[in-house]
């Protein structure tokens, strides 16, 4: 559920009307719900109750300051990847003590400054990123918390660009190899092995194959066991999804539940804490990306609808042939219903927001892509060198701007222009 919703045929987020925040911030415009946020979060906590646990929101889901702060606010923990993730986690007051480091490609001065803050876990994906680690910690004089990132080679079932949990994926360590990689940890003087991790894939709409990444895990963490490697926090990553066109993703609730169901009938005395690295379930349907429509142009075998929002904006229907929502932010003006498609301004055939919609729209109606709270500002680019968007949030009946929208000259900061002669 979020706080997104139509009163008397107006578009409200929260206590506002959508139009008044494109009135006041221009278009296009990324809007965020802070309570829509903060109940998605707690709907992790609350499921998971008294067992010890720690939600790892993945920053690169949505990164803005204020998202940030709000979660840490709440008590939260932080998935990154990258030194960038980091600094916004401890610019918006994160706790960099619960903070997980995701990622393939770390680098030794990423590591430097993870190892420097004091940061929870690395999740580690090979055996050379683990020596490279040992190496940094050691030159440090510390010992660097580990959790090897496992592939259960498990099929995710969900679209191929964000399936990330099989073989053929450049992701993690394999499963048959963990035992020796975990032997290789404990040797090694300046890493620790702390956890496990597996991360499968993003949009999953069923339990299945979360339970089948579990199962795998338990039964390498038995083998570990075996071998004196005591392993003190499970790490199952992000992946559930949300509905974006009538998918039925298990709520948080009910994934929390049958995980804690299987784990206690593994062992329920090891009493291990679980971390979750949820991005898309906690931040999509909390925002929503605002557009004008420029003009309505009728074609031969098509209508289309172009608006000032293009894919550089928000480029996951044109990447991943993603279905988001469109609706207009004030349903009372008489409208003729047509078939559109949704198209930006940018130099792209693939430059869509959405195909085939059925809207009854005029040109300069206000639209509202919904479910861009997550992988929306933070893939914009400035492709065709258009300022990205401001980004705003609502609260109650408050408005706060969170991110300026880009300036022109902001398109050319940092260029420089070669000397006049040589
Ligand atoms: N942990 C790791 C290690 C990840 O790679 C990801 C996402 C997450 C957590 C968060 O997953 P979530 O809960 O959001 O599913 N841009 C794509 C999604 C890419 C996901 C990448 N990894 C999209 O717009 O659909």
């Amino acid at each position: 559920m979020d706080h997104f919703e139509y009163r008397d045929g107006v578009l409200y987020g929260e206590d506002v009307p959508l139009a008044q925040v494109a009135e006041r911030f221009g278009t296009p415009c990324y809007v965020y719900s802070r309570a829509t946020l903060e109940r998605h979060y707690r709907a992790y906590t609350e499921a998971l109750g008294s067992h010890p646990h720690l939600i790892c929101y993945a920053v690169k889901a949505n990164s803005n300051l204020a998202v940030l702060n709000l979660l840490a606010r709440l008590g939260a923990g932080f998935d990154i990847v990258s030194q960038g993730e980091l600094e916004r986690v401890l610019a918006a007051g994160g706790d960099p003590a619960k903070v997980v480091f995701s990622g393939v490609a770390k680098q030794a001065d990423e590591m430097t400054r993870a190892l420097e803050v004091g940061i929870k876990c690395f999740n580690v994906e090979s055996l050379p990123e683990l020596e490279r680690l040992n190496a940094v910690a050691a030159s440090l004089d510390k010992v660097a918390p580990v959790s090897l990132r496992v592939n259960p080679d498990v099929d995710a079932r969900t679209h191929p660009y964000i399936s990330t949990g099989l073989k053929a994926n450049k992701f993690g360590i394999a499963i048959d190899q963990a035992v020796e990689v975990y032997e290789r940890a404990a040797a090694l003087p300046n890493v620790d092995p702390v956890g496990i991790d597996c991360h499968i894939g993003s949009q999953l709409t069923e339990l299945s194959p979360f339970l089948d990444a579990l199962d795998r895990l338990l039964v390498l963490l038995d083998r570990l066991k075996e071998r004196g490697i005591h392993i003190e926090h499970l790490d199952l990553g992000g992946g559930l999804g949300v509905p974006y066109q009538g998918e039925t993703p298990p709520a948080p609730f009910d994934y929390a539940r049958a995980l804690l169901e299987r784990l206690s009938a593994w062992d329920g005395k090891r009493n291990l804490t679980l971390l979750f690295e949820p991005g898309r379930s906690i931040a999509a349907n909390a925002g929503v990306l605002l557009t004008r429509v420029e003009y309505l142009k009728p074609g031969e075998t098509k209508n289309f609808a172009i608006v000032d929002a293009g894919m550089n904006d928000l480029i996951r229907p044109s990447l991943y042939q993603a279905w988001q929502a469109i609706i207009p932010a004030d349903t009372r003006m008489p409208r003729d219903t047509a078939t559109y498609d949704v198209v930006g301004p940018v130099c792209e055939t693939g430059d869509f927001l959405g195909k085939d919609r059925d809207l009854a729209v005029d040109a300069g109606d206000l639209l509202a892509v919904r479910s861009s709270g997550a992988y929306g500002f933070v893939m914009a680019s400035n492709y065709n060198s258009r300022p990205r968007p401001a980004e705003v949030m609502v609260d109650g009946d408050r408005t706060h701007l969170v991110r300026r929208r880009e300036r022109l000259e902001d398109l050319w900061a940092g260029e420089s222009l070669l000397p006049e002669s040589r």
